[in-house]
């Protein structure tokens, strides 16, 4: 699958079908709403967990040297904790554009704390997708996050301020949490040298 997904999500879903449009964020979307919300509350989905197994060429990375970004993969035991947006169908062009790097936006249940459940996009980077970089130990994404950077800024950033985000919501994430540790030590180890 092309890693450019814009046109793709536009052919996606019915966004006229949907009473209401909520958007579940898990990673950058938690932390930078660069748009319009109506209403916002934590959420969960079932079934899927974070992974920095894409590749970022326009945002964390370069296409010559991409960046490590999150994904969702498929865990079938495991529950994501995120934020649920209630946006406008406008919003999409705006998202679509900032998240082409191969996201597709899939339609899932998002389970609110009140058990609410109700019918929701989120956007998945999918492993066929050609910006798809896959497993390596946390150690070695750290490392990599360590030394890359983009049109967005450091890759190093990203994971801080998600971590950040996540503790302020009281919510645990240990890949995250792990690969946030590998990078304090990575720097504390370049300003000692
Ligand atoms: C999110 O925070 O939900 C998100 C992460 C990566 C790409 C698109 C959305």
């Amino acid at each position: 699958m092309s890693h450019n997904t814009q046109a793709i999500n536009k052919t996606r879903q019915n966004l006229s079908e949907f009473e209401e449009i909520w958007l579940f964020g898990y990673g950058s979307l938690i932390y930078k709403v660069d748009f319009p919300i109506l209403d916002q509350s934590q959420a969960y989905i079932q079934g899927w967990t974070r992974r920095f197994w894409q590749g970022s060429h326009d945002h964390r990375g370069t296409p010559e040297k991409p960046g490590r970004v999150l994904t969702l993969i498929n865990a079938p035991d495991e529950i994501c904790h995120g934020m649920a947006y209630r946006v406008s169908h406008e919003v999409f062009d705006h998202l679509d554009h900032r998240e082409k790097n191969g996201y597709l936006r899939f339609e899932t249940d998002l389970v609110f704390n009140s058990k609410k459940t109700i019918k929701g996009l989120v956007y998945i980077a999918p492993e066929d997708n050609d910006a798809f970089l896959g497993p390596a130990s946390e150690q070695q994404i750290a490392q990599h996050i360590f030394n890359s950077k983009g049109p967005s800024g450091e890759n190093k950033e990203y994971v801080l301020k998600l971590a950040k985000a996540l503790r302020q919501l009281n919510l645990v994430d240990s890949h995250v949490f792990a690969i946030e540790t590998w990078l304090n030590q990575f720097e504390t180890e370049t300003q000692n040298n």
